[in-house]
């Protein structure tokens, strides 16, 4: 007979055979007849339970079964008496693998605290929510490929250690093979980095933006999904220093492609969860109403989860300018009452309480927001002519604002002349000779081309309805958590 596991078991094994079921268990419950071992193998947030008579089996097998334990059980699948559940496995044999003491394994049957949980995230894949969290996470990485593979997309991996700052930000994380107590000096006592591996300074990426842009011009249609590093010392439940991002890069795309682009690749995303992820997210729906019963009624949010997902893909995006949205926000009741802790001005870079305030209050709706000032976005973006309606130089930039979450995707439409962009270059300080295969696109057969970017964790932390990046990364990093 061979092994399957449980997910398939409850979905196609029929009554009356035989079947082994493999997994950790759950919890064990025994009563004056029966003793009941609910099991789960993570292929599914649903248990299967195996049922055991009174005295069926040896003393020394039952008080290894606790939750934790790991097992095999053959028996025959039965239609169960019980609620809960339809079937049920009548046990026969039971094989311990490998037990967990109960004194001293930190995963109980009963909800443990979120905070509790990431001090143990070796372990919290064990759980429900995490289980559920994860196999949602692979469905929306999976979908992800899909859409793109399904719209002409080329994947391009781009290089993760590399010599350039995409973002003009210096948030980089420094790769050196030299010995940072002593480096070798050049002659005027800086360090001599003709020494280092590379022969030259290198960092990990913080964007797989420009060559994304290598990669439009040539093959059309790209997008990268690989990790990110940012060395922004930000301890908030919306940044991680170590994040995947998925950044489509398409020539000939003006800033109106680009948007269309956005916003009918999230949507279709979270429609490919809605359909694959079922029982996962009624789970977390129902998790998150139990958490919400524990709010004050005016804190309660108005939409669950399953509503809130809807309601995202089946209505259209608000698009408006910056200029705009400093208008409503400005003139915001929020504002008037001091309640940003923010000032808001044309000009200032939004904080995500304005974020929030434009998608949750007034708009309630994603939101998104397009041709910022030039001065507080990336070098590469395409300048605007000048628009009278604006109080400054402007750029084709848009971000994507979702509820809950602030700022979910950072794009543009990418300067394509040579010499506004070298002008630009100039202005913020960043070399000709650092970018000098990236200037080579300009040079040669530019073209119009825009892209974006979306933070991986980000959508994960929407569609699960999490509250912390950390808790929809397996192995999160962020300022002092390395445990791994
Ligand atoms: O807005 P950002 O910085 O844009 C770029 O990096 C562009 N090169 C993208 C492009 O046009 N190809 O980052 C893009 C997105 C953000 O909207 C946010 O969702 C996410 O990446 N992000 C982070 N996610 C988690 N932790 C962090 N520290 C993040 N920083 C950005
Ligand atoms: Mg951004």
């Amino acid at each position: 007979m061979s092994y399957l596991p449980i997910q398939q078991i409850l979905k196609t094994a029929q009554i009356g055979t035989d079947v082994t079921v493999k997994g950790w268990v759950r919890t064990k419950r025994e009563s004056k007849n029966a003793v009941f071992i609910a099991l789960n193998d993570g292929s599914t947030i649903n248990n299967i339970q195996a049922v055991a008579e009174t005295g069926q089996l040896p003393e020394e097998t039952l008080k290894l079964i606790t939750t934790g334990a790991c097992l095999a059980i053959t028996g025959k699948l039965v239609e169960s008496q019980g609620a809960g559940q339809s079937v049920e496995v009548k046990i026969s044999t039971v094989t311990i693998y490998g037990p967990a003491d109960p004194d001293k394994y930190p995963l109980q049957p009963k909800r443990h605290s979120l905070e509790f949980l990431r001090e143990i995230a070796h372990l919290r894949p064990r759980t429900n929510t995490f289980s559920a969290i994860l196999r949602i996470r692979h469905a929306l990485a999976f979908a992800v490929h899909k859409y793109f593979n399904d719209n002409g997309f080329f994947y391009l991996n781009t290089p993760i250690i590399t010599a350039s700052d995409a973002e003009g930000a210096g948030e980089m994380f420094r790769v050196t093979t030299l010995d940072a107590t002593k480096p070798p000096l050049t002659e005027e006592g800086k360090v001599d980095y003709s020494q280092d591996f590379f022969g030259r300074e290198t960092n990990l990426t913080v964007s797989g933006q420009l060559e994304g842009e290598l990669g439009a011009m040539a093959l059309g249609k790209v997008y990268t999904f690989g990790p990110t590093f940012r060395a922004e010392n930000s301890n908030t439940t919306r940044h991680l220093a170590e994040f995947w991002m998925i950044e489509p890069e398409v020539a000939f795309y003006e800033l109106e492609d680009n948007m269309n682009l956005a916003e009918d690749f999230v949507k279709t995303i979270i429609r490919y969860a809605l359909q694959h992820c079922a029982d996962d997210l009624a789970f977390l729906d129902n998790r998150l109403k139990d958490e919400e019963k524990t709010k004050r009624k005016e804190e309660q949010s108005e939409l669950g989860l399953l509503e809130k997902l809807q309601f995202v893909i089946s209505n259209e995006f608000v698009r408006l300018t910056y200029t705009d949205a400093i208008d409503i926000l400005v003139n915001s009741k929020a504002a008037k009452k001091g309640q940003f802790q923010y000032e808001v001005s044309w000009g200032v870079d939004l904080q995500s309480e304005h974020e929030r305030y434009l998608v949750e209050k007034h708009f309630k709706k994603p939101v998104i927001l397009t041709n910022y000032p030039r001065d507080i976005k990336a070098f590469y973006m395409k300048q605007d002519e000048d628009r009278p309606t604006d109080r400054g130089k402007t750029v084709r930039a848009m971000d994507v604002l979702f509820p809950g979450i602030g700022e979910i995707i950072g794009g543009s439409q990418r300067e394509d002349d040579f010499d506004k962009l070298t002008a630009r270059m100039h202005e913020v300080g960043i070399e000709q000779e650092a970018l000098w295969w990236y200037l080579d696109t300009r040079r040669f057969g530019s073209a119009p081309h825009s892209g974006f970017g979306l933070g991986f964790e980000r959508l994960v932390l929407f569609v699960t309805g999490m509250g912390n990046i950390r808790d929809v990364i397996p192995f999160p990093r962020a300022p002092k958590t390395a445990e791994f």
